[in-house]
């Protein structure tokens, strides 16, 4: 890096220090400017910068710090630099630090002296706090579709598969029989949360900081309702040295995405089991698949696997945020231009990750048959017996003895309990009679006697699902 009094590689003072270099004698070294720069990352929300400073620009107006002539200038030119922008001829200057003063330099370019007006009463601590602020309540509600479409995606498969019958597994040794559609609804009921967890972080993030200024307020007669309300923000920041420090509302997103991921996770962990040759249990469409360069076989579920991986990165961005805010003292510091990489690259994982799944779920074939088959193996309906054994007076321990004993029988027989004979079964308990099939050892019986909210029996998948619609209706209102 250099120091000298005279940096060959210095910027000019008529770039960057042109916005602040009064009280500086020798230029920003050229390394010091690159690297302390954030246009590379923050011209992402040049769209929310711009709609801040229009409104501020207003209701500076309003309040009779501008002119109206001077108001209506800049929003000309405010608009023009965002035609500029989108149209790909803006040029971004790295020595001029960030999207603020890119925006900022510009519109004095364009309109002169009047530009120049534009940031009396703010500063750019309160400036970026409510961009990111805009920014991240626009994904937040493109995220939100995301999720509805998937959850209306599993609804729909759900809805299906109310009567397929598959095993249902602890320590994923087969446990108990399960309807495919009620296991879709245990995916749905997940992101559920995660719908109301963005819904309630919303709130948070859609609060006000600008009016702040550098950290104690402006000097200026500002009303800042007004320019929350042209933003649509719900409030106005209450403590000014808070509002342009605190990052704790990305953190929070990143927290709710990071639980996001996890969700997909699971679920990817399970579509990826279900896929194998030894499952079978669904077919993964070939377009959310690839092969092997070598083994011509091949077909590998890389979808799923790539989000079980990508919740790793969303994870870490949450922890980056944590670090990045910890031991922070009031109010703004320069550590928290490095909140925007973690919480743009949550921001970008949840919804590729999102897309896919949504995708994806409608196109899935879950293969009813292998699902059955499987559920017919592993004794899945040995607790329905031992319930059975309950209904006719056996303590329920002596009852897991006597099943016990009958699995062992299968076991030695390679059969399933519903495949032993009924004298074969009797010879454990007398209390068993002919209706123990029905009532107890088929798989429909097992799934169909767990009939109450929340069980798996296909009349109440049913109704979850229809009740599922509404929740989601009041849920998105
Ligand atoms: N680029 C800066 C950031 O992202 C904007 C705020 C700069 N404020 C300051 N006092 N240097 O945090």
């Amino acid at each position: 890096m250099t120091t000298s009094s005279n940096p060959p590689n210095s910027v000019t003072p008529d770039q960057t220090s042109g916005m602040w270099g009064g009280r500086f004698s020798e230029a920003t070294d050229a390394f010091v400017a690159e690297f302390t720069a954030s246009v590379q990352f923050d011209q992402r929300f040049y769209k929310q910068d711009i709609a801040g400073s229009i409104a501020h620009a207003t209701m500076l107006a309003k309040v009779g710090v501008l002119t109206e002539a001077e108001r209506d200038d800049i929003i000309e030119g405010l608009n023009t630099i965002r035609s500029e922008i989108e149209a790909g001829t803006f040029e971004w200057r790295i020595d001029l630090e960030d999207v603020h003063m890119n925006i900022e330099s510009r519109l004095t370019q364009r309109i002169g002296i009047t530009g120049k007006k534009l940031h009396t009463g703010r500063s750019r601590n309160d400036q970026v706090a409510t961009d990111i602020r805009l920014y991240l309540r626009d994904e937040i509600d493109d995220i939100l579709k995301l999720l509805e479409r998937l959850q209306k995606g599993l609804l729909g498969l759900a809805a299906k598969n109310v009567n397929a019958i598959m095993p249902g597994f602890t320590h994923l040794q087969t446990a108990q029989p399960v309807t495919f559609g009620h296991h879709l609804l245990a995916w749905f009921e997940m992101l559920i949360r995660d719908t109301e967890r963005l819904q309630d972080c919303r709130k948070r993030v859609n609060r006000m900081p600008l009016g702040s200024a550098a950290l104690a307020g402006t000097t200026y007669p500002i009303d800042r309702p007004y320019t929350a309300e042209l933003l649509g923000f719900e409030a106005v920041s209450e403590n000014s040295l808070d509002a342009v420090s605190d990052r704790d509302f990305a953190i929070e997103f990143n927290a709710a995405a990071a639980l996001i991921m996890m969700h997909l996770s699971r679920m990817s962990e399970e579509l990826i089991l279900w896929a194998s040759a030894q499952f079978k249990f669904v077919n993964i469409p070939d377009r959310f698949c690839t092969g092997s360069s070598i083994m011509p076989q091949k077909k590998n579920p890389d979808v799923p696997e790539l989000i079980r991986g990508k919740s790793g990165r969303v994870f870490g961005d949450l922890i980056s945020l944590l670090t990045l805010m910890k031991g922070q003292p009031l109010a703004y510091n320069k550590d928290n231009q490095e909140d925007k990489e973690p919480l743009f690259d949550a921001i970008d994982t949840v919804r590729g990750s999102l897309m896919a799944f949504a995708d994806m779920i409608p196109a899935l074939v879950p293969n009813i048959e292998i699902m059955r088959e499987a559920a017919l193996r592993g004794f899945s309906t040995a607790t329905d017996l031992a319930d059975y054994l309950v209904k006719k007076g056996v303590a329920f321990r002596d009852a897991h003895e006597i099943v016990g004993k009958a699995v062992a029988l299968g076991v030695a027989e390679e059969k399933d309990l519903s495949e032993l004979t009924l004298e074969q079964l009797q010879q454990f308990s007398d209390l068993i009679t002919a209706d123990v099939f029905d009532k107890a050892l088929t798989l429909e019986a097992s799934v169909n006697a767990r009939d109450h909210i929340g069980g798996t029996s296909p009349k109440q998948v049913e109704a979850a699902i229809a009740r599922a619609h509404t929740r989601l209706e009041q849920l998105y209102a």
